[in-house]
């Protein structure tokens, strides 16, 4: 029998140069980025575009955008397997996101809770493209036809969106885009704040000890964990009103590949103190690699540059191919 050669899953994702990277974004997304790439056909891009919703000083934004794909490509994100580049780099973005906002419903962006709390963080600023986010959201992934979106939980509701958004565009034009799915980890899919258990990790937070950088020196990583929020039961285990305790277990899991049972196992009898250095500890092992490949990487702006503009002229062709149907089966002329 002829062997047919199987076609290989596409997937894509993305990740907003705001400032470095977290712990969140590391375990909740990135990790996966990594993990797809020898079995999939991976589209992977720096949301540059995504990111002036919030207003950026230009120097600034310019250097954490580099920053960003240079500490990708530490995390193991691999330019000979995988097409990586800067958003901005491909307009087809901004082309296909138009298109599709006059399928997208101001009911639906108005649900969204990403619009919500970032208008109210800020209210000065709550623009047109904060509101309409979603929907070049929608235009990266359905550009590529991916299959899958490796993200964390936070961005389920913005995944659905875009499916709703690819089936009414199919329902009257024909089959033209993939439905894609999120692909969520299943530890490390909500990592959250270390001083507000209940929030969510966000480097946007104004508390530097919330948050974990992929850039923080050991020693700051272990200090952030010993004043991580807990409670007053020490009982290394999960409960309902124990969100720091969970927090953290999910964080070792994560790091150490242990199961609850296994960490529940190793910390019985012992206190929160052993059992936040242990975490720490984990999540430096894990950190350290990754930050001495990046200070390799960070010298090296020329080939930063090749790598992102090689990208893009990959990813490009594939848009194309998207963006010309679309145009037809819209009648537009290009
Ligand atoms: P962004 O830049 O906020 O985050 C990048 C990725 O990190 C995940 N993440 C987390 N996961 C677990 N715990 C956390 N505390 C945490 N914080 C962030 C996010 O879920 C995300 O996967 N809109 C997107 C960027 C984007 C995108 C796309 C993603 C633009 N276009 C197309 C997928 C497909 C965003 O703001 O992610």
């Amino acid at each position: 029998m002829e062997n047919t050669p199987v076609k290989k899953k596409r997937i894509f994702s993305a990740i907003q140069p705001s400032g470095a990277m977290t712990l969140g974004n590391y375990l909740g997304a990135i990790r996966n980025w990594v993990a797809m790439q020898d079995e999939f056909e991976c589209v992977y891009a720096t949301a540059n575009l995504h990111a002036i919703t919030v207003r950026q000083d230009p120097k600034a934004f310019k250097q954490n955008t580099e920053q960003l794909y240079a500490m990708l490509l530490a995390c193991g994100v691999d330019k000979d397997k995988c097409i990586f580049f800067h958003q901005s780099m491909v307009p087809a973005h901004a082309e296909l996101s138009w298109v599709l906002s006059t399928f997208t419903q101001f009911g639906e962006l108005s649900r969204m809770t990403q619009f919500k709390d970032k208008s109210a963080r800020h209210a000065d600023n709550v623009n047109a493209g904060l509101f309409t986010y979603p929907t070049l959201m929608a235009a990266d992934i359905l550009l590529y036809q991916a299959d899958l979106v490796p993200v964390g939980a936070d961005q389920k509701q913005h995944l659905e969106l875009t499916r709703n958004i690819a089936d009414r565009f199919n329902g009257i034009y024909g089959n033209v885009f993939t439905v894609p799915e999120p692909y969520i980890p299943k530890q490390g899919a909500r990592v959250m704040s270390l001083v507000d258990p209940t929030k969510k990790m966000s480097k946007s937070d104004d508390n530097q000890k919330s948050f974990i950088l992929l850039t923080d020196q050991p020693s700051v990583i272990m200090k952030k964990f010993r004043s991580a929020v807990t409670d007053s039961e020490a009982c290394v285990c999960r409960g309902e009103n124990k969100a720091g305790i969970n927090n953290l277990m999910d964080i070792y899991g994560a790091c150490t590949g242990k199961s609850d049972e296994e960490i529940v196992a190793e910390f019985e009898g012992k206190g929160y103190g052993d059992f936040k250095t242990a975490v720490g500890e984990a999540v430096v092992a894990v950190l350290e690699p990754i930050q001495a490949r990046y200070n390799e990487l960070i010298k090296d702006r020329k080939y930063l540059e090749k790598c992102a503009s090689q990208g893009a002229e990959n990813a490009a062709k594939l848009a194309r191919r998207t963006i010309e149907k679309v145009y037809k089966k819209v009648g537009l002329p290009r």
